[in-house]
């Protein structure tokens, strides 16, 4: 597990210059759940061993071939809301997506997914540890499919995954990609120390397609159909079912494309 640090040729405003780079690590996440670190810092992987994914999936890499990479914060936790890492992380990916690729059209998919031709091309897994008291530390763990070929993809398990490079028809250049979700992130952050959640959640209903749509929520064995009304304030997917407005925590959101 070799690594080595440098600064980014970039002036962030909360986010540290603080970064550091392992050819080979298990996780990013785990690495600074584990470790004690500056606020701010940024890790990022050529390949993880056992990456981490959602629900304690894995999450599957190709050496070199994706942005893995996780941000460690241990400051100002009690000023936001824990919900709203999720949001503004997958909203500064879909952004800086947006913005390189406008043709690309990136969607958001609650709670923290991002999909380009409804297909997944990042995940987000912001894991947390606390004292009795309070949160002491917030990782954002962000995995984004770059450079993987289709072939990468024809496994029955990625099957709903995608990369940059399949949608835009060439290889892309990580580095440019990871400064550019790494400012939209920090700019992120500072808006909502600033002004709280709202603005952040505004945005992201604006690249969330199927706010207003029939989408079937699944979590476990259960499952539930019916209009995917909002987002709340707390970062709740509300769901209108038979007339009755449903608050929903936790669960993966699956839907009719035809419908879009
Ligand atoms: C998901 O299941 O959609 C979330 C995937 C998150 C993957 C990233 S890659 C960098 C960081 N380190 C991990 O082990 N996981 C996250």
């Amino acid at each position: 597990m070799s690594s080595c640090t440098k600064k980014l040729s970039t002036n962030f405003k909360y986010l540290q210059n603080h970064y550091l780079y392992f050819d080979e690590i298990e996780s990013t996440n785990a690495y600074l759940l584990q470790t004690d670190f500056e606020n701010g810092i940024i890790v990022q992987a050529g390949f993880q061993s056992k990456g981490r994914g959602r629900k304690k999936r894995e999450w599957q890499s190709l050496a070199g071939q994706s942005l893995l990479f996780s941000i460690g914060l241990n400051e100002k936790l009690d000023q936001l809301p824990g919900f709203i890492y999720t949001f503004l992380s997958s909203l500064a990916v879909a952004e800086t997506i947006d913005s390189i690729f406008p043709s690309l059209n990136p969607i958001l998919k609650w709670p923290n997914d991002v999909l380009i031709n409804h297909k997944k091309v990042c995940g987000i897994l912001v894991e947390t540890k606390a004292n009795s008291q309070e949160l002491n530390k917030v990782v954002i763990g962000i995995g984004l499919n770059v450079n993987q070929n289709e072939d990468y993809f024809s496994k029955p398990d990625l099957q709903f995954g995608t990369s940059l490079k399949i949608e835009t028809g060439g290889r892309q250049d990580r580095e440019i990609i990871l400064t550019n979700i790494l400012r939209a992130l920090d700019e992120n952050l500072n808006l909502a120390l600033k002004f709280g959640s709202e603005p952040i959640l505004n945005r992201w209903r604006q690249m969330c397609p199927y706010l207003s749509r029939e989408i079937t929520l699944i979590e476990g064995e259960k499952s539930m159909t019916g209009k995917f009304v909002d987002i709340a304030s707390d970062g709740a997917l509300l769901l209108q079912v038979d007339g009755q407005t449903e608050k929903i925590y936790a669960g993966d959101v699956s839907f009719d494309k035809r419908s879009l």
